[in-house]
């Protein structure tokens, strides 16, 4: 069952429903009353032998004809209508409807008639490679729609990224950056964490020595004698950086020797990446792309081919 089903069926039990039940069944009899009683009703006729209201305005009597059998007819018409309705669809609280529809039902079936409709297009570009992808002028067309429907957000409209979100147009990956990578990475999303490293570094004195060491990798602007003193606790960072600061793709530790700084280097940020560590996720796009099925790896291998574009060649050979 899917949460938007949980919440409407939580809130029907919580007795709503059966209040908002009651009210229906009520109004629908309080109809069938309401035509029935005036249908019997006979009033007094006046002079002319036409039966009258009683009500006068100015010596215009409201006369009290029988209500028109078409009016009437449609009347009718509307009530059984309405019965038949509650019968057949989901109208009366938990009562789920003769014909088992619901939106949700609806919602999915549509889905499945354009993911029908959807499949060929994509199926095509499923066993190329994705430099082949890359180079269709097509499935560059469907990836770059992909792409702004649904990554401009946290990568920007360029791919260039911004604090914290990678630019996906260098070729600095934090994984292998390879085809595969980036249809995992979109189906899957990814998780990166770095554990706060103040305890293990030490002192406020050793982290500020440790962020020179850190910044001297890249061959960024440091203090060269705090670097010197904080070389040797990079010990504590090799584990995931490695021993000479290059990063580890398995986890996702980003090279500290270049200079692509995720979170913008400079001295205070990266005292502040050590001594807070760093999360960092994306979610995952794989039931937004239909589950896990192969329309959903299909499309995000067009996908992953359109950002792989941004940062390669697809026409080199
Ligand atoms: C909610 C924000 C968000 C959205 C939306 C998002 N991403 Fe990401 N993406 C991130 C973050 C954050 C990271 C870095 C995760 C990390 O630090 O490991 C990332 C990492 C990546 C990477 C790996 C980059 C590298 O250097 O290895 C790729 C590829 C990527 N995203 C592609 C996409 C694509 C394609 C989409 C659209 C389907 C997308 N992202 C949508 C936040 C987002
Ligand atoms: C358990 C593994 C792990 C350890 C240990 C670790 N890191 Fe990290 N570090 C990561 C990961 C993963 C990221 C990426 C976070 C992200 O993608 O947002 C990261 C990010 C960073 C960054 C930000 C890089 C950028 O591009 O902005 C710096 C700087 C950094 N680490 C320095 C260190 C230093 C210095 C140490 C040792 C005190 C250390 N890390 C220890 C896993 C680790």
């Amino acid at each position: 069952m899917s949460t938007t089903q949980h919440v409407v069926t939580d809130f029907f039990s919580q007795g709503w429903g059966w209040y908002v039940a009651g009210a229906t069944v009520a109004s629908i009899a309080f109809c069938i009353f309401l035509i029935a009683a005036t249908a019997k009703q006979r009033l007094p006729g006046n002079e002319k032998g036409v039966s009258t209201t009683g009500h006068a305005w100015d010596e215009i009597e409201e006369l009290n004809n029988p209500l028109p059998r078409w009016w009437v007819g449609l009347f009718i018409i509307t009530i059984i209508f309405g019965i038949a309705y509650l019968y057949f669809f989901p109208g009366l609280s938990t009562h789920a409807g003769r014909l088992g529809w619901t939106q949700t039902t609806q919602y999915q079936d549509e889905m499945k008639r354009y993911d029908e409709s959807t499949k060929p297009l994509f199926a095509q570009y499923a066993s190329m490679d994705i430099q082949q992808v890359a180079a269709d002028a097509k499935a560059k067309g469907m990836g770059e729609r992909m792409y702004l429907t649904y990554c401009v957000q946290c990568h920007g409209s360029n791919g260039k990224g911004s604090m914290g979100f990678p630019n996906l147009t260098d070729k600095d990956w934090l994984g292998t950056g390879d085809a595969d990578y980036i249809v995992t990475t979109i189906l899957n999303g990814r998780q990166a964490v770095m554990p706060p490293m103040a305890a293990a570094v030490g002192t406020a004195a050793d982290v500020e020595n440790l962020a020179n060491y850190a910044l001297s990798l890249s061959g960024a602007a440091h203090d060269s004698l705090k670097a010197q003193m904080g070389k040797p606790k990079f010990g504590v960072c090799a584990a995931c950086h490695g021993n000479d600061g290059k990063g580890n793709k398995q986890i996702g530790a980003p090279n500290l020797t270049d200079d692509v700084w995720l979170y913008g280097g400079g001295l205070r940020t990266i005292q502040h990446t050590i001594t807070e560590g760093k999360q960092n996720n994306m979610p995952s796009f794989g039931s937004l792309l239909g589950g896990d099925n192969e329309l959903a790896r299909a499309k995000a291998k067009v996908l992953a081919a359109y950002v792989w574009g941004l940062s390669n060649d697809p026409q080199a050979k």
